[in-house]
């Protein structure tokens, strides 16, 4: 079998900056240590984790800690987590992608000179609801193509948008160019600020994926089921292969996917191990 991996497979920067510095404070004096939700979207490196004694922790914990050191992860939090964890005594470590520290920066200020604030992403995603949490005055989160639609502000307002940092790419090209479109059919938005916060590693890894997608008969999408990014991939890649799969693990594999291929892509999110990549690819060359 003929196999092409990305070569942006995997774990991006920020990711592996996070992780390394969880694994670091193992054996240290910072323990017992804690995550904020999950480190990453990856159910092994988190259970390796939960092993070595590293906690993964809600923010309704926070109250009921005794000491200990809680890491904030790369999505990032809102203001008032940081001052819950001051307020409760605890110790913290910041490991914030620095490109979403930048959007909280971007968000804090501009909010706080009374610009309205547009966030494109997943109002349910976690580092959405960080960048929120930056917002001094009044901000939309705009998802998708009805929510460009539906949103309104006052004529004469100024309004700055930015971008969750892993959204689709070409996806937010199309809402921008919807509220473009009515800032002149309406004249409602006067000013429209649009700043591309879409992390590099995003754009390049959705590039390759496509690109490798429509060369290949089987494209292999490998990341956890919660990774947003990963599902996005899953979505790119599967409209220019239908033969698309979204898997974890080796397990995952099935010789029906490989019915009538040849030659196999695989890419794979940003919270996914170089090794787990390996073992895919490894597997699809000797099983399949
Ligand atoms: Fe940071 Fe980009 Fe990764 S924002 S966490 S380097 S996807």
């Amino acid at each position: 079998m003929n196999v092409k991996v990305a070569e942006t497979a995997g774990f991006c920067f920020g990711v592996q900056r996070a992780v390394d510095r969880v694994y670091d404070l193992i054996g240290s004096d910072a323990a017992p240590i804690y995550t904020l939700g999950p480190i990453i979207h990856n159910e092994e490196v988190v259970s390796d984790l939960e092993k070595k004694g590293v906690a993964v922790i809600g923010e309704e914990d926070l109250a009921t800690l005794k000491g200990g050191t809680v890491v904030i992860r790369s999505h990032g939090v809102g203001r008032k987590v940081y001052d819950k964890i001051k307020k409760y005594g605890l110790g913290y470590v910041d490991v914030t992608c620095p490109f979403v520290l930048k959007i909280h920066k971007i968000v804090e200020r501009e909010s706080a000179k009374g610009v309205h604030i547009v966030i494109i992403g997943d109002p349910d995603h976690p580092e959405v609801q960080g960048i929120c949490g930056w917002c001094q005055g009044p901000y939309t989160v705009i998802r998708n193509a009805e929510d460009a639609e539906k949103f309104t502000i006052s004529p004469g307002k100024e309004v700055c948008v930015v971008s969750q940092t892993t959204f689709n790419y070409n996806k937010f090209q199309e809402l921008v160019e919807i509220l473009r479109k009515k800032s002149y059919d309406n004249n409602v938005l006067n000013i429209l600020n649009i700043l591309n916060t879409i992390c590099n590693a995003t754009e390049e890894r959705q590039k390759e994926a496509k690109a490798i997608a429509g060369e290949v008969d089987t494209m292999l999408v490998v990341g956890g089921r919660h990774s947003s990014n990963t599902q996005k991939l899953f979505e790119i890649c599967k409209k220019e292969c239908g033969n698309t799969y979204f898997i974890q693990t080796p397990v995952d594999l099935d010789s029906e996917m490989f019915q009538c291929s040849s030659f196999v892509g695989i890419t794979a999110g940003a919270s996914t191990p170089k090794k787990i990549i390996e073992e895919v690819q490894e597997h699809v060359r000797v099983k399949f």
